[in-house]
């Protein structure tokens, strides 16, 4: 999981300098702020809300509810959002997106025909469109990110879509917006260029060559009606990497790499071994093995152009979803609402996910967790109240982290294996530095169930300040969950004294933990 390697005499070294506790580290990591990846990007915080079960109707969006304002936007969820601080937002799929019109979601809410969903099995009411999503990005101060209809939908439908949304001519379709309330453009910048359109499972499933063909046809239209907007591949789906996943790809960034700004990349992983060190170890050797893969595959569709167009990955669906997940085809699977009801353990995945985006801040410029509310979501609604899943924590922490740089740190820890695989650390360790607020984090998630790990750590361009922030989050009970009106799983967070020795301290990192050291460089 490391870049480099730590020198045999230095980890010596620092196996040598015991902390007052008398305990010899285990592990160490080693931070040079000189030694960067890349800045970590604010859309690595973004998040997704599909026309799924509750995610929209009953989740952001009620219409009557006593919780509602007048836009029909739940209040207590948007005040869930905010600490988020969702930096971009996808609609309206996810699959749901290759069978939708757009032009069914504006105008008069009642006027609005109701169709159904094919992706899902569902009824859509259409009573939620463009406007309603653009101006619950506003609100939450996220940046739209719209996905267009790349399965059964047209390349004019796209165009017309952009020029609906951000066209300041008063053409036809500006002046549907108008009329539907909106003078100024929505200026929207971020458009998808269809869903999982590789899966067997989509609504106008194509092959490479055919998906190639449209995407080129629509970010060529979707170009000259706005030529400032950013366009995103649909990249592999979330099935195991295999030949077709390669392929696909490769078929892809070859025939689009003039074109597109990111391809997307999806995974979801779950624990249905109920085996805890192989959901962490074995899930984030594969999430890394799938973010170099495609870096590799971005590097290699380049290869021989002198300045290419600049390509990063949108990892715009993740999650952990497995138990909500029962049935073979997508009508089966929604009669589960996705409603995973989380614990503890899926809080730690969460950062293990976050730690593989930031490790990989050069290239992983996007990532969106699937999905706001309800879907296998972090807020989870009833017509009354909500409660925060576990995994809304980590993310409302490692949000902070925006903007800064990410660390290339050398890490050792104590490895352990999963069947014939590689070795896997115990530690799974990034690292960022606000050079602004003279702050470093480690965000440290140890995946052992039974060990803790003293860690030496050390910083080799400059002085450690005496006083750490801790943000820790553990729970004897892996399963344990929260619920209605019941909080069992949330951070602690203390300030911790450090026993700075030789420029260096060591810290020990609880079993089955995920802590965030917010240090001081002086
Ligand atoms: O997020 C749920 C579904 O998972 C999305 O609709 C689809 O893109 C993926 O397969």
């Amino acid at each position: 999981m490391t870049r480099h390697s730590i020198p045999a005499v230095a980890l010596l070294l620092a196996l040598l300098a015991l902390p007052l506790s008398g305990q010899r580290p285990q592990a160490t990591i080693r931070i040079d702020t000189n030694r960067t990846i890349g800045e970590v990007h604010p859309y690595v915080f973004g998040n997704f809300a599909e026309h799924l079960g509750r995610c929209i109707y009953g989740g952001m969006f009620e219409e009557g509810s006593q919780l509602s304002d007048a836009d029909g936007f739940r209040k207590d969820v948007l005040d869930a959002v905010k600490p988020m601080g969702v930096s971009v937002l996808r609609w309206p799929g996810g699959n749901f997106a290759s069978g939708y019109s757009w032009k069914d979601g504006i105008g008069p809410r009642d006027l609005r025909p109701a169709r159904p969903d094919h992706a899902w099995g569902a009824l859509e009411s259409n009573r939620f469109g463009t406007d309603e999503f653009l101006r619950y990005c506003e609100r939450i101060g996220a940046a739209p990110y719209i996905c267009i209809n790349a399965g059964l939908g047209s390349v004019d439908d796209a165009r017309q879509w952009v020029e609906y949304a951000n066209e300041i001519r008063p053409t036809y379709w500006a002046n549907q917006r108008r009329k539907n309330g909106r003078e100024k453009p929505w200026n929207v910048k971020i458009w998808g260029l269809g869903n999982e359109i590789d899966g067997p499972w989509q609504l106008g499933h194509k092959n490479a060559e055919d998906y190639s063909k449209f995407a080129l046809e629509a970010a060529k239209a979707m170009r000259r009606q706005d030529g400032s907007i950013q366009l995103i591949a649909s990249g592999s789906s979330n099935f195991r990497p295999n030949a077709d996943w390669i392929g696909w790809n490769r078929a892809v960034l070859d025939r689009l790499k003039d074109e597109i700004d990111y391809i997307s990349l999806h995974t979801y992983i779950g624990n249905p071994d109920n085996d805890f060190e192989k959901f962490l170890g074995a899930n984030a050797l594969d999430i890394e093995y799938r973010i170099q893969v495609v870096e590799g595959q971005i590097k290699a569709a380049q290869n021989g152009q002198t300045t290419p167009r600049p390509i990063y990955i949108a990892f715009d669906e993740w999650n952990t979803w497995y138990r909500a997940r029962t049935g073979t085809t997508e009508f089966e699977i929604a009669k589960t609402g996705l409603e995973e009801h989380y614990n503890f353990e899926d809080a730690l995945a969460t950062g293990m996910f976050l730690n593989a985006f930031i490790r990989h801040a050069d290239s992983v410029k996007m990532a969106n967790l699937a999905q706001l509310v309800n879907v296998i979501a972090p807020i989870f609604t009833s017509k009354q109240a909500l409660y925060l899943q576990t995994i809304y924590w980590p993310l409302v922490e490692y949000g902070k982290q925006r903007n800064n740089m990410s660390l290339d740190l050398q890490t050792t820890s104590p490895t352990y294996r999963i069947g014939a695989r590689p070795p896997v650390g115990y530690l799974d360790v990034s690292g960022t530095h606000s050079a602004k607020d003279r702050a470093i984090y480690l965000n440290v998630l140890n995946r052992s169930e039974k060990m803790d790990i003293a860690t030496r750590i050390e910083n080799v361009a400059g002085q450690i300040g005496a006083e750490a922030a801790v943000w820790e989050m553990n729970n004897p009970d892996l399963k344990a969950m929260n619920d209605f009106g019941l909080e069992k799983v949330r951070p602690a967070t203390r300030t911790s004294t450090l026993a700075l020795a030789n420029g260096g301290f060591t810290y020990t990192f609880p079993k089955h933990s995920l802590t965030i050291l917010r240090l001081k460089v002086q």
